[in-house]
């Protein structure tokens, strides 16, 4: 017998099923089952796994709601591109867009103060890694991911794109500050 010949019987799952065979699909199966059930446990219990809202949105829209919330509470901008940093009330409404190459706005949040950080992606597939807290999603386009956050340890926050998205992709990065 080798592995070269064609099998003499071809229908393969007419076998008799070996009783090691059986035993490693049962585990198997088993395993799945709790690695299932510690999805649940990590969303519950895990300090990374955000509990995220997703809404259903369009560029159009969110960039409208985004511009409104820079229009009123920009306090200053940076870089030679201007970018603008706002610093909204706690408790409010915040937006981020993602797009090909780079987060906008800037945000500052108040240390301890809650707030609904709004994210969407007006082209392709983006992702949301803020670093050093070692928070990681996706950014999906036509979609807004709503996190609630209550920034607990003051800094400079960095914004990290960790979906491949082309060329720039690399130097696809924003920034959040905490005071
Ligand atoms: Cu956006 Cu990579």
């Amino acid at each position: 017998m080798s592995a070269i010949l064609p099998p003499a019987e071809r229908l393969w799952w007419k076998h008799p099923l070996d009783r090691v065979e059986g035993t490693w699909i049962v585990i198997a199966l088993v395993w799945c089952l709790i690695m299932f059930a510690m999805m649940v446990g990590w969303h519950i219990y895990g300090k990374q796994n955000l509990s995220t809202e997703t809404y259903k949105t369009t560029p159009e829209l969110f960039t409208q709601k985004a511009q409104a919330v820079v229009d009123k509470y920009t306090i200053r901008t940076e870089t030679d591109a201007k970018i603008p940093v706002v610093a909204p009330p706690a408790g409010s409404d915040v937006y981020l867009v993602a797009r090909l190459w780079n987060f906008w706005p800037i945000i500052e949040f108040e240390k301890g103060k809650t707030y609904r950080l709004h994210l969407t992606s007006v082209d392709y597939n983006h992702g949301f890694s803020l670093q050093p807290a070692n928070i990681n999603i996706q950014i999906v386009p036509g979609y807004e991911h709503v996190v609630t956050v209550t920034p607990n340890q003051s800094g400079t926050y960095s914004v990290v794109c960790n979906e491949y998205c082309g060329i720039n992709h690399h130097t696809m990065v924003g920034r959040i500050y905490v005071k």
